[in-house]
């Protein structure tokens, strides 16, 4: 790492209890608290580099300019980072997914991770992983849980400063496995951040916020004792309630294609059938399915017969964000 300029590596996240909803908008404080599983099989890499020439931030994704929306989020995100070191110089900014972009797989996770800790880095600024997570979540709310590896809480947070994640436990805790089945690659109607916002028009948002500290206890126990069935209950009554106030708020946001519906009934039928696998479904029509590493190659043969046309992309339990090289 040179002086002004870092680089690092994360990887998005899967929620097993799912953040939708914000306490505070600006902050991006949760409504509710989160448990995820870091995804090994994709990653995102952020350069900066801090220059005193440039009259405005530079953002490039994939090599490619930025749209002006992206660019302000990212700037905004910079704005505090430079308000902790009293700094004013504006960043060349390059993102890199090894993934497809615009398939619905949350990509601003690993994205504000990985910009946090190359933008803080670069900025000499010396933090823990709390703090990191902490700032992290200022920019997208699930970014706060790729800084950890394993599997990891969110917490709702009082106010900005206890607004983290932690690790609950290590990457090679439980070898699980998520395939993602990504059937619909049209952009999403509507992105999470006015998903969020949506949130409290629905008449169920309140019971499903006031219920998640038990959905959250039920997680953490189930990853902790590595027992699939209780995982694969919570799970999707977790999904399912995120999507009933999805489908409830005005307006109403549909994300479900057939071949959602149709996944998710064929999951509930192989786990009658005795397979380890469970369904998550987040704000967009792909699913991600859940299971066993011991029975993830026979999943996936079955994931082929029922989709032939879909693309499968394998993840297992990913490491925390970290610097590299720049
Ligand atoms: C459905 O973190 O993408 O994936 O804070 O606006 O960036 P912003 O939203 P984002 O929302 C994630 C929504 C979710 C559930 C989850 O990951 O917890």
């Amino acid at each position: 790492m040179t002086h002004g300029a870092a680089a690092a590596v994360s990887h998005p996240n899967i929620a097993f209890i799912k953040y939708w909803g914000n306490r505070q908008d600006a902050l991006r404080l949760p409504a509710n608290g989160s448990i995820s599983m870091t995804l090994r099989g994709l990653l995102t890499r952020t350069s900066v580099r801090f220059d005193p020439q440039l009259r405005a931030d530079q953002l490039t994704v994939n090599g490619l300019p930025a749209s002006e929306q992206a660019r302000l989020r990212v700037s905004a995100h910079l704005d505090y980072i430079r308000g902790l070191n009293r700094s004013s110089e504006h960043a060349v900014v390059e993102s890199q997914n090894d993934f497809p972009s615009a398939v619905g797989l949350a990509s601003s996770a690993s994205a504000f991770a990985s910009l946090t800790l190359a933008a803080c880095a670069a900025a000499a600024l010396e933090l823990d992983p709390r703090d990191l997570s902490r700032i992290a979540r200022r920019g997208s709310g699930s970014a706060c849980r790729s800084v950890f590896g394993g599997f990891v809480e969110a917490y709702t947070g009082e106010a900005d400063l206890d607004g983290y994640a932690q690790p609950i436990a290590a990457p090679d805790h439980w070898d699980l496995v998520d395939w993602i089945v990504i059937t619909n690659q049209a952009p999403k109607p509507v992105g999470s951040s006015e998903g969020h916002r949506l949130a409290a028009t629905s008449p169920l948002q309140t019971a499903r916020v006031a219920d998640a500290p038990r959905r959250l206890d039920l997680c953490r126990q189930a990853i902790l004792q590595r027992d699939f069935a209780a995982l694969a209950s919570v799970v999707e009554l977790d999904s399912n309630l995120m999507h009933a106030v999805m489908l409830t708020s005005q307006p109403a946001l549909l994300y479900w294609q057939p071949e959602t519906v149709e996944l998710m009934r064929s999951v509930s039928h192989w786990r009658d059938q005795g397979l380890s696998i469970c369904y998550t479904v987040d704000a967009g029509p792909n699913v991600h399915c859940l299971c066993l590493g011991e029975q993830a190659e026979q999943i996936r043969l079955q994931l082929e017969s029922l989709l032939p046309e879909a693309r499968l992309i394998r993840s297992g339990v990913g490491g925390p964000a970290h610097l590299v090289t720049a």
